[in-house]
């Protein structure tokens, strides 16, 4: 490809979305042109509604279960549905969109010879039986569950991008993202930070799942949209799978008192089943993004809760409205 600007040209699939939407912003701030794809299955166009203007940045509907031709440098391959109300809602196109997608944009990457980044998940790990998860841990996953469609999806798309790396050569970097939390997030999409957040600012209750002692690490966004960069910059001989999280560990009760206090809200705690195949604990042993990419993350959940409560704020009075 004959590109005769310094700046690079990168996709990013599923760029509408919670994280896309962080990575377009961070992308063009860096001097990049964007290309970001999505078939607004899960997001609207408000997460963007600031870029459309930018010459640099430009939107293509599109499903990535379908062959795309364009001209790029690099590829972040981030469309996919992922909180669980999302997935479960049609799990056939999920295990689609992460296989097919991860073929298109394989493919894509092969012909164009962009290096190409794929957004896989801790849900690899499935219900793990040890604590943190390293990256040298093959998972537990129920592959006929409820939650198989995605689980199982990104599993197959990480075989996909090293099969892929060592038939062809491609240049691959594989992200293993934990539970990230900011800005961008849904309302509605059933994930605890959002919950607890929306619960919290209409004084409704505030849902725990099983006891509530459950266990999750929760990472900024902007920790996590600087681990990807960090990634996508590293030498050839660097592919992933490398864990990009927050090791720091909460239980559910103690975000959701977090979150009451940092809103003031007057929410009550109440208690409901845990559902099926939810993991008790996950934590991410990030020693390897340390290593590799130098990478640590810096922002305290306090920290991080705040412009997301701010976020939530906005969002719900302008819906009143
Ligand atoms: N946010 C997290 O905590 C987290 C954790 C682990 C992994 N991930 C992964 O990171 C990626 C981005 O997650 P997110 O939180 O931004 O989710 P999100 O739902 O906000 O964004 C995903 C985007 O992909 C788009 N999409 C879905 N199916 C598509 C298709 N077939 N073709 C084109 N676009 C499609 C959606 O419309 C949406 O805009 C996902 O691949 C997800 O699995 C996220």
């Amino acid at each position: 490809m004959k590109n005769y600007s310094h700046r690079s040209r990168i996709l990013i699939t599923g760029g509408a979305g919670f994280l896309g939407s962080h990575l377009s912003e961070r992308l063009l701030n860096d001097g990049h042109d964007i290309i970001c794809l999505d078939n607004f299955f899960t997001d609207t166009k408000d997460n963007l509604s600031h870029l459309l203007d930018n010459p640099h940045f430009e939107m293509i509907r599109h499903d990535v279960t379908f062959p795309l031709y364009v001209e790029v440098d690099e590829i972040y391959n981030l469309a996919c549905p992922a909180s669980p109300i999302h997935y479960q809602f049609d799990p056939v196109q999920t295990t689609k969109t992460s296989v097919h997608g991860a073929i298109n944009m394989l493919g894509l990457a092969k012909r164009t010879k962009a290096k190409i980044f794929q957004a896989s998940t801790s849900e690899v790990y499935g219900d793990p039986e040890i604590h943190p998860q390293q990256e040298s841990y093959w998972g537990k996953v129920n592959p006929i569950g409820p939650r198989a469609c995605y689980d199982e999806g990104k599993r197959c798309a990480e075989t996909l991008f090293f099969d892929y790396h060592r038939q062809h050569g491609l240049n691959i970097k594989v992200a293993r993202i934990f539970n990230t939390y900011g800005p961008h997030m849904h309302p509605n999409d059933g994930r605890v930070v959002s919950n607890f957040i929306v619960q919290a600012l209409r004084n409704e209750p505030i849902t725990l799942y099983g006891d509530g002692t459950q266990t999750r690490s929760f990472c900024y966004v902007d920790d996590l949209i600087e681990g990807f960069v960090r990634l996508m910059n590293t030498n050839d001989d660097i592919t992933g799978p490398v864990n990009l999280g927050n090791p720091g560990e909460f239980s559910m009760i103690e975000l959701a008192l977090k979150v009451k206090d940092l809103t003031g809200s007057d929410s009550k705690l109440i208690y409901k089943p845990l559902p099926t195949d939810d993991p008790k604990q996950r934590q991410p042993d990030i020693a390897m993004a340390r290593e590799q990419l130098g990478w640590n993350p810096t922002v305290k959940l306090e920290e991080g809760l705040k412009p997301t409560i701010v976020y939530f704020e906005q969002l719900l009075s302008s819906s009143i409205k």
